[in-house]
This record gives C-alpha cells, sequence and structure tokens, in this order.
C-alpha cells in the first residue's frame, strides 16, 4: 500500500513509513515503531533528533525577522555563524575568509564551482574553468555538481547534460585502482591528478574531493601521505583545492573538519548536512582569506546569488546546533563514541562476507564481498547492500545502503554514521541488528 498520495516519491516501488517523532537517535513512525538511526538519515543529524532548543531559536528569529533578502541586508545570525565557522577552519580562513551560506550541499558544490571560476578571471587567467575531480566521488545532484562528481550511476541518466572536466583515480586502498599496496604504492593515485594536470595545463581551475569519500565508496580513508600530496600538486600548479566536507565537516570525523586530520589549508571548504544537524536546510562555503582577497582586488562582486543564501532563520538553526555541540562537547565525542561503534562493529569482520570495516570518527562503512580473499564482489543484480539495509530494518535500525563502490557497478557497503550522542548500548543494538541481517541474507 503507498503511504503517500501527493508527495512526489524516492522511489514508486518502495513504501515509506511516516516519521512522526525524533528521540536522540531515535525516529518514531506514526504507528509508534521505532527506528535505532544508525546513518544519522545520511549522515546528517549530529547532536540528535527532537532538541527542542534548536526549534524554540528558529522560532524566536523567525518573530524577529524571519526573512531579508541579501541584496539588501545581512543579518545578524548569518554573521554570527559565519564567523563561528571560520574560527573552527584552518588557519587560512582566519583574517580575510569569509562563508557564503546555501541550502544544502548541492548549492554549496554550484557556488564553489562557480567562484573557482570567477576566481581565475579576478585573478586574469580566463582560460582556467575545469574543477577536476576524482571517480568514484560524490559533490551533490545540481548539473554542476553532477559533473564534478565521478558517481557513475547518479551520472549515468543526465550524460547528454554534462560535461566531461577531467576524473582522476580514487583513493581506495581495497580496491585500488593500480591494484597496488600502501605504502609501497608510494599513493601513486595522488600523482595520478599531477599526470593529469600535466595534460591538462592551461584549462584547469580547480580540483574538489572529499576527504573521506561518504556515499560512492563507504567511507573510505585516504592513506597517510595522500590528503599532503594532493595539496601540494594544487598549489604547485596554481589550481584552488575545494575539501568538499558536505558529510565529513562539522565534527563527523572527530575534528570540525576532516582535513585538519592531515593539516593541509585548502582554499575552499563545503559543508552541508551536521551544519544543522537536520533542523534546517543549510549548507556554507567556506572562503579562504587569498580568494577573498582576488575578489576584492577585482570586481568586488560575484556574479551568483540564490534568494535564500544565509536565510536568517537557518543560520539561526546552525548557531543553536553549534551553541549544542560546543556545550555538550560534541566534537570530543564523536571520536569517542567512533571507537565504541568500531568495537561493536569488529566481530562481524570475522563474517565470511564482510570484507572490510572502515572509517573515521563517527563514519563508518562496511563493505560486503562474495569472495573475501579475492575482494570480489556480488553481482550488481544480488542487491546485497538494499537487502542488508531491509533485514537492519526489519531489526530496527536504519543504515544508508550504496551499490558500485568497485567500478561504479558492482560492489556494496552500508553506511553508518550516527548521532555524535549515541551510547555504548546502542552502538551495541546497531551491531546485534547487523549480525541477524547478515545471518538472514547469507543464510548458511
Ligand atoms: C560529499 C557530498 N557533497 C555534496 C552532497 C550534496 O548535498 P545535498 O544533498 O545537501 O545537496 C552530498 C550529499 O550526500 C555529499 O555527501
Amino acid at each position: 500500500m503507498p503511504t503517500s498520495r501527493a508527495l512526489f516519491s524516492r522511489n514508486f516501488k518502495k513504501t515509506f513509513p511516516i516519521a512522526a517523532r525524533g528521540e536522540g537517535c531515535w525516529i518514531v513512525d506514526q504507528d509508534g515503531r521505532r527506528f535505532l538511526d544508525a546513518a544519522g538519515q545520511a549522515a546528517v543529524v549530529s547532536i540528535g533528533h527532537g532538541v527542542a532548543e534548536i526549534g524554540r531559536a528558529m522560532a524566536e528569529q523567525s518573530a524577529q525577522v524571519a526573512f531579508a533578502h541579501t541584496s539588501q541586508f545581512h543579518t545578524a545570525p548569518a554573521e554570527k555563524l559565519a564567523a563561528r565557522l571560520l574560527a573552527l577552519a584552518p588557519e587560512n580562513f582566519r583574517n580575510g575568509g569569509l562563508v557564503y551560506f546555501t541550502s544544502g550541499g548541492s548549492e554549496a558544490t554550484e557556488t564553489a564551482i562557480k567562484l573557482v571560476r570567477q576566481y581565475h578571471l579576478e585573478a586574469g587567467q580566463p582560460h582556467r574553468y575545469r574543477i577536476a575531480s576524482r571517480k568514484q566521488s560524490y559533490h551533490g545532484s545540481t548539473l554542476g555538481a553532477m559533473t564534478a562528481s565521478g558517481n557513475v550511476a547518479r551520472r549515468a541518466p543526465y550524460a547528454p547534460l554534462i560535461q566531461e572536466w577531467g576524473h582522476i583515480a580514487p583513493c581506495f586502498c581495497y580496491h585500488c585502482p593500480f591494484d597496488k599496496t600502501f605504502p609501497q604504492c608510494g599513493v601513486a593515485c595522488a600523482d595520478d591528478l599531477e599526470t593529469f594536470l600535466q595534460q591538462e595545463p592551461e584549462t584547469v581551475a580547480g580540483f574538489i574531493f572529499e576527504p573521506v569519500v561518504g556515499a560512492t565508496l563507504g567511507a573510505a580513508v585516504p592513506p597517510e601521505g595522500y590528503v599532503v600530496r594532493i595539496a601540494e600538486i594544487c598549489r604547485s600548479h596554481n589550481i584552488l583545492l575545494i575539501a568538499d566536507e558536505v558529510m565529513t565537516g562539522m565534527g563527523r570525523t572527530g575534528k570540525p573538519f576532516a582535513v585538519q586530520h592531515w593539516g593541509i589549508e585548502p582554499d575552499i571548504i563545503l559543508v552541508g548536512k551536521g551544519v544543522a544537524s537536520g533542523y534546517a536546510p543549510l549548507g556554507a562555503v567556506l572562503v579562504s582569506a587569498r580568494v577573498v582577497a582576488a575578489f576584492k582586488r577585482g570586481s568586488g562582486a560575484f556574479m551568483h546569488g540564490f534568494t535564500y543564501q544565509a536565510h536568517p532563520v537557518c543560520t539561526a538553526a546552525g548557531n543553536a546546533v553549534l551553541d549544542y555541540l560546543e556545550s555538550h562537547k560534541l566534537f570530543e565525542r564523536a571520536g569517542e563514541a567512533g571507537r565504541n561503534l568500531r568495537e561493536a562493529l569488529a566481530p562481524l569482520q570475522e563474517h565470511r562476507h564482510v570484507g572490510d570495516i572502515r572509517g573515521l570518527g563517527l563514519l563508518h562503512g562496511l563493505e560486503f564481498v562474495k569472495d573475501k580473499a579475492t575482494r570480489e564482489p556480488f553481482p550488481r543484480e544480488s542487491g546485497i547492500a538494499e537487502k542488508i539495509r531491509q533485514a537492519a530494518v526489519a531489526e530496527g535500525v536504519l543504515t544508508y545502503p550504496t551499490q558500485g563502490c568497485v567500478d561504479g557497478q558492482r560492489g556494496d557497503h552500508i553506511l553508518l554514521a550516527p548521532p555524535f550522542i549515541i551510547s555504548k548500548e546502542e552502538c551495541s543494538l546497531i551491531a546485534g541488528a547487523l549480525e541477524t541481517a547478515l545471518a538472514k541474507v547469507f543464510p548458511v
């Protein structure tokens, strides 16, 4: 029975329960069924569901001034949140960096693409326009963001509409595209950017990457040396480096921004999801001082805009979420909770079809393989990730399944990204549900 008559569903072949209430790490549907939100929906919810003070802060802002167009006004909550995000960012965002707020991650990517293009116009390099990226990456669903993305399945239907700006090899040790092993590989996947830029020296304007690849590769963490080498290559070719931290930012990996694990200074950082923990549609583009300076020296105006950018009520939600993260010490807690989750999941690694458990902080992925010795994936038609998701839902646990991590078609994983408040007991519930799901999907 369809559950919705008017809403354009994501999948007409599925039925969706009606979410009625959120409480901590749990979502309760209208029939009273409780679901443990092990994926934070889609790595969105950081502070947990149902925190009433966030709604109160939004209502207060709405009563003061609900909307003011950025062509005419700035507002206090937007200014305040911008300053707070810059204070959390790497050093090159202080003293002159600025923040551009959007309504989500895809708009943040679009904004960054245009910002990088205009930066090069301001700097007298009009031939630079391409944003290079990696195969097996995801930067959003709008057409510019899709052009930069390397997620085969999500791009496929729109191929005639999107250009080819160039995709280098992914950084994915479990299925190394060069069939090498770290550290003997010498991070050849980073040098693939150097090779690409030597072939395309004039037209590339920037490089966008997810420091930890979320949706497409299931929390693939780069080996030591990779991120630093990528930053060096971008700098030496005078192209801008965009860290897409829509999924990894705002504490998800145990630091405010994932790039801080490797001490690099990207030119632009994108955030979304966790920046308002799902309480409001909000994204942000953090622009470093050097990029801002080029605009100030040049035309002085960015040829871009959204009606709802820097929305007062959404940025009020962002401030209230950040207050909550700070007052409950949740940035620190994500690391500890991540270790608890990893510990709870560890026994699953023994299962004959669990190939890899990977991740950082509270962003983890489990990859299922047909053959552990060869790491051979299941055929796509087996739909293993979706079957695991369904079996886990039957146990009351929500996960985020994806296919295609190996080659865009094959490869099954689920992503786990619970709220930072997840308890040890809840981590055990997740592991228990997955154990049952594995037993159902792979009976002996
Ligand atoms: C790394 C990354 N970038 C961009 C996006 C797009 O964000 P949104 O869905 O808010 O438009 C996502 C969404 O999953 C993402 O994971």
